[in-house]
């Protein structure tokens, strides 16, 4: 691995832009792949092989462009496929993400955790092992939210459908008497702000990507894999859908404006196509 090589990041989509705009906070010298599988958005109901299937996929298209390290940045992905990216990979730094029990568990005082993610999420095995060994004296409420990665895709983050949608997947929680609530998928800390106000001044919500990103510059550093920090980190942008649509998306979502190139499946492998303003 090439130390001035781009760190890859992928999602299904936009969702995890929330993680990439931390690690470009926390790491201003790396340059940057970003992978939006907008083809295939969203992961959240699709069985754990397909998942898997595309993982791979990307995972290679990121080391064919001279990827350092991969960034798993959907919590969806990196249950189907964080471990055996690793297995198969065992040369290439992998970092996914992890649902928050850890930090809650240690932060709630009514003993209550809110978990909001993907029905793929709560499947998965990396799930299980998370709540199993953290959440121990801690009551989980798993909260799957079907749709809502859906609406931070189209844009829609505030509107009364939104509302609606996350006043629906609160309301368990917020009865059962959590008082810190876990963003398990990427895409949901775009719509932190919707949830805090219906949750209320006295519920925490814990968005990840900052610990993430710090965790990526530790493994870097691990590695011996960090940047030149004279350098000024660029970054693409890559998706399997419509370009002008995720740059557009981007923009809204992070105040960033860049072009945006697209890839194309091609019998289960992805391939470049031509670029887009
Ligand atoms: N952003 C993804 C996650 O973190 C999932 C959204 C989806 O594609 O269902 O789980």
């Amino acid at each position: 691995m090439n130390s001035d090589g781009p760190i890859g990041v992928f999602d299904s989509g936009v969702g995890g832009l929330s993680v990439w705009r931390e690690i470009v906070r926390a790491l201003p010298h790396e340059d940057t792949i970003y992978f939006a599988d907008q083809q295939h958005v969203p992961y959240g109901p699709r069985g754990e092989l397909e998942i898997r299937r595309f993982s791979d996929a990307i995972a290679h298209h990121l080391l064919e462009r001279g990827c350092k390290a991969i960034v798993v940045a959907c919590n969806t992905a990196s249950a189907a496929a964080l471990k055996h990216l690793r297995e198969t990979l065992p040369h290439v730094p992998s970092i996914g993400m992890e649902p928050a029990v850890k930090p809650a568990a240690a932060m709630t005082r009514s003993g209550v955790v809110g978990i909001m993610a993907t029905p793929a999420t709560f499947q998965g095995r990396l799930f299980k092992a998370t709540a199993g060994r953290h959440a121990s004296g801690v009551r989980l409420i798993n909260q799957v939210c079907d749709g809502l990665a859906d609406h931070v895709e189209a844009g829609d983050l505030d509107g009364p459908a939104t509302e609606a949608l996350l006043r629906g997947f609160l309301r368990p929680i917020l009865d059962a008497g959590a008082d810190t609530i876990v963003l398990a998928c990427t895409h949901y800390p775009f719509v932190i702000e919707p949830i805090r106000r219906i949750a209320g001044p006295d519920v925490a919500v814990i968005d990840p990507a900052p610990a993430i990103a710090r965790h990526v510059r530790t493994v870097l550093a691990q590695h011996g894999l960090g940047h030149d920090t004279t350098h000024a980190g660029r970054h693409r942008f890559v998706t399997s859908g419509d370009p002008g649509r995720f740059s557009a998306a981007m923009q809204r979502l992070t105040g960033v404006h860049a072009a945006s190139e697209a890839a194309r499946w091609d019998g289960g492998r992805l391939e470049p196509a031509a670029s887009h303003a």
